[in-house]
Formats: C-alpha cells, sequence, structure tokens
C-alpha cells in the first residue's frame, strides 16, 4: 500500500462532481433504488467510498446506525448535512479504521474501480478482506460497479456533433488506443468498450475531472473474474443484477444502433460472508 498516495479527489474534483448532480440523477436514481430495494432487515450499515453521502440519506429510513467511509476530506466534508446522524470516517478501504465483526451491511457504489485501477496491484484482494473482516458472520457485501462491455463491434447513427466529440475522445484518452471506423454518413463502427468509454467520459472535456477520467476506462470488471475473487476469499454471492442499460446512453446524444445488441454497463451483486 503506498501510504503517501494523496486521495483522488482534491476540492477541485469534488466541487466538479458535486456540481453534476442534476446530469446524473436519473442513473443515480436508478442505482441508489436498486440498492435501497435489497436492504431488508439491517441494524447497521457502512457505506464505503460514500461520497457525500447521497446513498446515506436515503439509508436513514430504513437503517438505525449508518457508517460512512472515504478517502477524500474534500467528498466527504459536506456529508453530515446529507445525514446528520452518519457516523463519518476519513480512510483507504483497504485500511478500514472500523471494528471487525460489526456491520449487517457494507457497501460500495463506483468505489471498487478505483481501487483496482489506481491502487497498488494487491488492493483489490486487501480492501476485499477487510470488508470481510467489518462484516458479522452471515453479514452481507454489496458491489455495485461497472461491468466490462466485452468483445465485440456494433454500429451506431451519430449526430455530427457527437462524432466530433468522438474524435476528440480519441485524443484524449489514455487508457488504451481508442478508435473507430467511418463505413458511412454518419455511421460509425465501434468497439463495445470503446463507445462505453466515450458515452460515460466525454461530459468531463476541460473540467478538473478531465484528465483522470482519460486515464481509466468503464469497462472494469467481468463477473467470472469478480465472483471467483470474492469467492476465493470466503463469500458467497447470492444475487446478481445488471443495470444502466447503454440503450439510454445512446439516447442520450441522439444516436441510433444500427447493427449489434444493447448492454448493461453496470452490476450489482450481493453477497454473503461466510
Ligand atoms: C466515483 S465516487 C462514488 C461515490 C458514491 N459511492 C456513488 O456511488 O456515487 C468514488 C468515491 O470513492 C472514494 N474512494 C476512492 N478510492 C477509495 C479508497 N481506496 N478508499 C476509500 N475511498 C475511496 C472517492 O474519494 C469517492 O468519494
Amino acid at each position: 500500500m503506498d501510504i503517501n498516495r494523496k486521495p483522488l479527489y482534491d476540492s477541485e474534483k469534488a466541487r466538479c462532481l458535486g456540481g453534476r448532480g442534476t446530469m446524473w440523477q436519473h442513473e443515480n436514481q436508478e442505482k441508489f433504488s436498486l440498492l435501497l430495494e435489497n436492504i431488508g432487515s439491517c441494524e447497521r450499515l457502512v457505506d464505503i467510498g460514500c461520497g457525500w453521502g447521497q446513498l446515506l440519506r436515503m439509508a436513514q429510513e430504513y437503517v438505525s446506525e449508518l457508517w460512512g467511509v472515504d478517502e477524500s476530506p474534500e467528498m466527504i466534508k459536506r456529508i453530515k448535512r446529507n445525514c446528520p446522524k452518519v457516523n463519518v470516517v476519513t480512510c483507504r478501504a483497504n485500511n478500514l479504521q472500523l471494528p471487525g465483526c460489526y456491520f449487517d451491511i457494507a457497501i460500495t457504489s463506483q468505489m471498487l474501480h478505483e481501487v483496482k485501477l489506481f491502487g497498488e496491484k494487491s488492493d483489490l484482494r486487501t480492501t476485499l478482506l477487510e470488508i470481510r473482516r467489518i462484516l458479522k458472520d452471515n453479514g452481507r457485501y454489496f458491489l455495485l460497479d461497472h461491468l466490462d462491455a466485452g468483445d465485440g463491434e456494433i454500429m451506431i447513427k451519430l449526430p455530427k456533433k457527437e462524432i466530433s466529440k468522438l474524435l476528440e475522445f480519441e485524443e484524449k484518452f489514455r487508457f488504451y488506443k481508442a478508435d473507430h471506423e467511418m463505413v458511412g454518413d454518419n455511421i460509425v463502427k465501434i468497439s463495445k468498450r470503446c463507445l462505453q468509454d466515450f458515452l460515460t467520459k466525454y461530459w468531463s472535456f476541460n473540467t478538473s475531472m478531465e484528465s483522470m477520467e482519460m486515464n481509466e476506462t468503464h469497462n472494469v470488471f467481468r463477473k467470472s473474474e469478480i465472483v471467483g475473487l470474492i469467492e476465493s476469499l470466503g463469500f458467497s454471492v447470492s444475487k446478481w443484477v445488471v443495470l444502466s442499460n447503454i440503450q439510454t446512453d445512446i439516447k442520450r446524444v441522439k444516436g441510433e444502433l444500427l447493427e449489434g445488441s444493447f448492454w448493461f454497463r453496470k452490476f450489482l451483486f450481493i453477497a454473503k460472508k461466510l
């Protein structure tokens, strides 16, 4: 673990994300509703990588003891406005400053991919073991994160202005060589992975989030890999759900899928500590 690494989100990034609430309202609603409807009976819940506490605010109604953990003091600093009764802990997920065998539910929502992509190689495993440590026996871990779109290409019609954004994206994106082929008037042949990254990242152009978004991918977890890893660490996966249909992102830019089929770009799984 690199203890000297600065939190990923400084004040500029936190401000940038905080100001984009309405843009992601629909998407956040979908993911937070899915998480909330699976809580069921729960006395103590912790949200790790909780940001400014949007999920915790909604969970107040269902859970008596709530904890919020985040490595970034800037992200977490206004959390009490959202959720006055939350217990706040500022620490990294791979070294949780939390008691063992204490929680009924631990949640990471769009946090674990950052551990995988920006942390040390061992951080993913260490983080999952830390989550297991803080859960009671039979406690549940909810992992909601970015799903790899998988191999394959699709054909899509895009308005001219979106094609120029795609060119800008391909110039700026650093995680892999992003590319497309023009196969007709405004018709683009493109890999599913590249389209997923383009559609979910170009909002960051010329903001303080641009460099981070251009250096990471939203094609992160494959089902067999992450389920295999979590089960090897003493959990049993009881539920797997996919969400965030790429169709919504394509419609948002007034695009039209001409060849290939839609897919979902996020997942939620629930794993029980054995
Ligand atoms: C993309 S935001 C997601 C916020 C919120 N959970 C959501 O679903 O909208 C990721 C959050 O995880 C935090 N984070 C990233 N890596 C972390 C780590 N290793 N330990 C603790 N928090 C981390 C970031 O500071 C940020 O607040």
